[in-house]
């Protein structure tokens, strides 16, 4: 018999499914990479910024040395934008490394963790990797059904995830009914705000979660770099709570947690607001030509508002993998989400003119 490493609740984590990347299409299918589009990752279709570029491009001189692991200076270019002071900031290797710490930080083994059913991988996987205890509430057209959600708090519960704009399915809760909802939590049980998407949201849905810090102890907000800033591949994302949950999780974060090239990335994408109105109105734009031709076919998908929109593809359970396969034939990239508990849908990223229409082209096919 071979012996069996770890805790039984590690054996049982099934791996995060990632988008296909370009070159593994291309090997697969036979295909030139450079006809191949992706829009299976929420990347920004612009890239990165220009400004961040050259930015990483002059810090690439001091990268024989370890980063700055108090990330003194983006701490205060995050200050300088939103006023929030430095002892408040957590920063991490992705925004997927706050919603890591704040499970390992909050939860102990056999500890609840409440969720939506359809809401982002990662914190079925965090929860996991503690040996929590995943209270999954089912969702609401699609979206976290807030009233489930507070009922569904126990004893032991210790942490709650909430994603707005959820992803994969894009729903959106305003801020007046996440606020209720804190006012309802224990105090004693944490609340990540997943806002990964927060910057794509049109100017009458914004609200200020970062006011809220201040009057709930319990509440840690989670930013990303990857989405509409554009620094997906350096993985740099913050958190944003009162002292008290903000020192605990830069106790166990790793010292050296973000490098010095995300770090210096980061500093000029912040402060580059016009590449950030750049990229939401792209967004708002590729959005409404994609679904336009959603309606003009008659496919139902959930209204989004980040930077991506799930389509129903069929009403059999294989369909999404069906209709996945014909578009990567295509080479067309996008995510099924059958693992999700969707089978017949996909996500779409939002990508540039070109490829959305390109996209809508193979979808055709593939539908016909
Ligand atoms: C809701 C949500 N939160 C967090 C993340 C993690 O992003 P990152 O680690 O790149 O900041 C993602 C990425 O897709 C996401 O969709």
């Amino acid at each position: 018999m071979s012996i069996q490493f770890g805790p039984e609740y590690v054996r049982a984590i099934a791996p995060y499914q990632g988008g296909k990347p370009i070159s593994e299409v291309a090997r697969e299918f036979g295909l030139d990479e450079a006809n191949i589009i992706k829009l299976a990752s929420n990347e920004n279709p612009l890239g990165m910024p220009e400004s961040a570029r050259q930015a990483m491009a002059a810090a690439i001189a001091e990268a024989g040395r370890y980063p700055d692991g108090n990330g003194f200076e983006l701490k205060a270019a995050i200050t300088a934008k939103y006023g929030v002071p430095a002892e408040r900031i957590t920063l991490g290797n992705g925004s997927n490394d706050i919603l890591e710490l704040a499970a390992h930080a909050f939860v102990q083994p056999g500890q609840s963790v409440v969720y939506a059913q359809y809401s982002f991988a990662i914190y079925a996987l965090a929860t996991q990797a503690v040996g929590g205890r995943s209270l999954v509430v089912d969702a609401k057209n699609y979206g976290h059904d807030l009233d489930a959600m507070a009922a569904a708090i126990v004893d032991d519960t210790r942490l709650i995830f909430i994603a707005n704009p959820n992803n994969p399915t894009g729903t959106f809760i305003p801020g007046a009914q996440i606020e209720a909802f804190l006012k309802r939590v224990p105090s004693n049980v944490v609340v990540v705000l997943d806002e990964a998407y927060t910057e794509f949201l049109p100017a009458d849905l914004q609200y200020d979660s970062i006011a809220w810090v201040d009057r709930y102890p319990n509440l840690l907000v989670s930013r990303s770099m990857s989405k509409v800033y554009g620094l997906a591949g350096l993985r740099i994302g913050y958190g944003i709570a009162q002292a008290g949950i903000t020192d605990l999780l830069n106790r166990i974060r790793q010292p050296f947690n973000v490098n010095s090239l995300a770090q210096a990335a980061a500093i000029a994408a912040l402060r580059d607001d016009a590449f950030v109105q750049r990229s939401a109105k792209l967004n708002a734009d590729g959005y409404r030509q994609l679904t336009a031709a959603f309606d003009a076919m008659g496919l139902e998908y959930v209204p989004s508002l980040g930077n991506f929109v799930m389509i129903k593809v069929g009403d059999d359970l294989g369909a999404g993998a069906r209709i996945n396969l014909a578009l990567l034939k295509q080479g067309v990239i996008v995510r099924p989400v059958g693992n999700y508990g969707l089978p017949q849908w996909l996500r779409i990223s939002i990508g540039l003119p070109k490829e959305n229409e390109l996209f809508v082209d193979a979808l055709k096919k593939a539908l016909a």
